[in-house]
């Protein structure tokens, strides 16, 4: 077998998790359907680097069923479900992930989905693309397009295409409102505080949150611990992005400021040192942190461990430090994208838009021949597409524009 995860004993386990998060994806499981009966994928090499959760599964046999060949990989080293990941395997879906491997056999295997000879590429924060870009050049060639999930990705994306080193077009599923607006938002929300509550089964109610970072993951994150009782302090360095979260009722406060007064940190800024020495010095004790952007940069690790006396485990992705000065303050999944390391990432049905976004926006590519290497957005019609399949899978009908309505919208000349 040309794959990693031997223990097919998992197996089943993954499949029947597998099944359950695709009772809650009807949206992608008509993409499937519809792919079953039209292969638009026959013959197309996918290499996929994303979180291997049981609602990427749902999206790798999409494809299957359109008729790609497609393998995956992990685009976080703790992020792997194994079951999953084993029942994939099963399923004829090569699957290079071991939950908690470390940086070799992670870069390992985004070789090994690369040396597939991929056409097209679907990555989770631009991490099988960057190496493509470094290491692999020889094959960019073979290369015809890609999409990219993730903020993260696509941020480091334009960076690419802005210093013209981008050499295949990709296009930003992330940017899509279908995408950011659910997913970024409920579903950061949500599966952040699931995995903070089941590393350490805190109370939240009454407890001071700060949130680093008011993009949509942020104000999904604020949106919940409110509503479980907490009180909330922002952190942004937007003066918009603090604006709207100042008249969402929140506190808006330095993070120097918030550091003094939080119970629970949690970081979701795409960006580094979000919480570095300074800030560590003045946080009370008993502290918690928990990251929840894509890397794990967010929260200063070298700072922590330098002003650090003990390191203890107290619970699983639960590591106190004790502090030269005695203050202990906890650390959740090692400063890892805590929802995908201590809970099981976004539930399904949110996932359920995003991964049907992935699969229409990767059948359209192959059919595009004109794309120039860039960062582009998935096509309206698609995003209109998954809107209408998710409300109507919702039970959910909508109004539409009377003939006058539309009359008087495209008209400038009518005002009263
Ligand atoms: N990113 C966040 N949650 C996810 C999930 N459940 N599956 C795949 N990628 C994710």
């Amino acid at each position: 077998m040309d794959h990693d995860v031997k223990d097919l004993a998992l197996a089943g386990h993954g499949r029947v998790r597998i099944e359950w998060a695709g009772q809650h994806m009807p949206v992608l499981q008509a993409i499937r359907e519809r792919f079953a009966k039209e292969k638009p994928l026959q013959g197309w090499v996918i290499a996929a680097c994303l979180h291997v959760t049981s609602e990427t599964a749902n999206l790798m046999l999409t494809l299957q069923a359109g008729g790609a060949d497609a393998s995956l990989c992990a685009s976080n080293p703790l992020s792997t479900q194994d079951d999953v990941a084993a029942a994939l395997v099963e399923a004829g879906i090569p699957t290079y992930a071991i939950k908690g491997e470390d940086n070799d056999t992670y870069y390992k295997h985004i070789h090994a989905v690369l040396d597939r000879r991929p056409a097209i590429t679907m990555d989770d924060g631009a991490d099988l693309v960057s190496l493509l870009h470094k290491q692999r050049v020889d094959q960019l060639a073979d290369i015809k397009a890609g999409t990219e999930e993730t903020t993260t990705g696509v941020i480091r994306l334009r960076q690419m295409a802005a210093d013209k080193v981008l050499r295949y077009p990709i296009v930003a599923v992330n940017d899509t409102p279908t995408k950011h607006l659910f997913d970024n938002r409920y579903g950061t929300g949500q599966s952040s505080l699931d995995g903070i509550t089941r590393a350490t089964n805190i109370l939240w109610a009454g407890k001071t949150v700060v949130v680093g970072g008011y993009g949509y993951g942020g104000r999904g994150l604020a949106m919940r611990a409110r509503g479980l009782g907490a009180q909330v302090v922002v952190t942004e360095v937007d003066a918009v992005k603090a604006l709207e979260a100042a008249m969402e009722g929140y506190a808006v406060l330095p993070m120097v400021e918030a550091a003094r007064i939080g119970d629970v940190f949690i970081t979701v800024t795409g960006d580094k040192d979000i919480l570095r020495r300074e800030h560590f010095e003045v946080m009370k004790d008993g502290a918690i942190m928990a990251n929840t952007g894509h890397f794990d940069v967010e929260i200063n690790k070298g700072d922590l461990r330098a002003l650090t006396r003990e390191t203890r485990e107290m619970r699983e992705h639960v590591v106190e430090y004790t502090l030269e000065d005695g203050r202990k303050v906890y650390l959740l999944a090692d400063g890892r994208l805590v929802n995908l390391a201590a809970a099981e990432g976004h539930p399904a049905a949110v996932m359920d838009m995003s991964f049907a976004d992935q699969a229409l926006t990767t059948e359209w590519l192959t059919k595009q021949d004109n794309l120039s290497p860039n960062v582009y957005d998935v096509p309206d019609e698609i995003d209109r597409e998954v809107a209408k399949l998710k409300l109507s899978t919702m039970g959910i009908r909508i109004d539409e524009l009377t003939p006058t309505q539309q009359a008087y919208l495209s008209s400038w000349q009518e005002g009263t």
